[in-house]
């Protein structure tokens, strides 16, 4: 029976070094989200190659972000978690969706002028395509819907544009998907520059505090974090860097800004950011707890791995045959 849901689909970088930003602004709302979409998780090995990777790294890597999701509440019974390269279906499609791409399209994309600056020595042609790769993720699986961040939207963009041309000349063959960027809510921004988002690729590491620090390093970067003049608690436009330490105890907590600022009234910065630090580390113990359980158990992730690429690959099948024969392909 296929499901009635809209379908939801992520892309996911192996890496373990997801930030709590990513965590508050994505991962905490994931129960939510597979009530309401059929979700799919791929963590896109595929991807990662289009800069050098040392190989026993990326293999770690993908077992990382594979338990670390898992960790965070990603129910592998609920969602669809597997890895790119096990599902040829997504290659197989960009080959196809290449050709329905223009140059002038890529050579646009402000990621790839991005990286190739940073790779110079390395600007390859998957690098470029990269975008066409990531379109047939999406499409694949006749996406509704995409949560990315804000930096992913130009991607998601071509992706529409491709569809706008393919459904042109071969009608009702794929969804037109939509982005969707978490709301300003849930933003949390860097510790030592609050007027910018957290990156998980800060070469600062007190900037970003990680779903996996431990308790000291948690503590430690929260004390060190850029406060403002002043020294009231309180949320204000001239006061991002409090304002940014008041929105994670928030998340953390549950707490309304209200009863923190009523909380911490009359109270010093330096108390509280060990609070904020505290809270954050006592959240996330049990999540770094199940995570190296997880980690330690090799044959369990292989097995989600392997039901997740099943599933997946059955969604794909259909695709896929469906633009094989408004190609022209002989489908045997
Ligand atoms: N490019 C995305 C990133 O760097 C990862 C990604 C690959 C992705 N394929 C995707 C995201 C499909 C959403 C949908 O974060």
């Amino acid at each position: 029976m296929l499901d009635q849901r809209p379908v939801s689909f992520s892309g996911v970088q192996p890496s373990g070094n997801l930030t709590i930003g990513n965590y508050l602004g994505a991962i905490k709302n994931f129960p939510e989200f597979s009530e309401k979409y059929k979700c799919f998780y791929c963590v896109v090995d595929q991807h990662a190659i289009t800069v050098r990777q040392v190989p026993a790294e990326l293999r770690r890597r993908t077992y990382e972000t594979l338990a670390l999701y898992i960790a965070c509440g990603l129910d592998p019974q609920k969602n669809t978690l597997y890895v790119q390269s096990h599902v040829p279906a997504h290659t197989e499609l960009a080959w196809m969706l290449n050709c329905f791409t223009m140059f002038g399209e890529l050579s646009r994309m402000t990621q790839f002028k991005d990286k190739s600056a940073r790779h110079a020595d390395n600007v390859n042609a998957g690098l470029f395509t990269y975008p066409v790769l990531m379109a047939a993720d999406i499409l694949l699986y006749q996406t509704d819907v995409v949560p990315i961040g804000s930096d992913q939207k130009q991607h998601v963009e071509l992706a529409r544009n491709i569809v706008d041309r393919f459904n042109q000349l071969y009608p009702d063959t794929f969804t037109m998907p939509e982005p969707i960027v978490p709301k300003a809510g849930a933003r949390i921004m860097s510790l030592a520059e609050p007027t910018k988002k957290m990156s998980k690729s800060d070469e600062n590491e007190n900037a970003v505090v990680r779903i996996l620090d431990d308790k000291d390093a948690i503590i430690r970067k929260f004390k060190r974090a850029v406060t403002d003049s002043g020294s009231e608690i309180r949320v204000a436009d001239d006061k991002p860097g409090v304002t940014n330490l008041i929105t994670i105890y928030s998340c953390f907590t549950g707490k309304s800004v209200e009863e923190i600022e009523r909380e911490f009234d009359g109270v010093g910065y330096g108390d509280f950011k060990i609070a904020v630090g505290q809270a954050c580390a006592e959240r996330l113990a049990p999540v770094q707890e199940e995570y190296r359980r997880l980690l330690a158990d090799k044959a369990y992730l292989e097995s989600v791995m392997k039901n997740g690429a099943d599933e997946a690959a059955y969604y794909a099948r259909k695709t896929l045959s469906k633009v094989r024969r408004k190609l022209g392909f002989v489908n045997l």
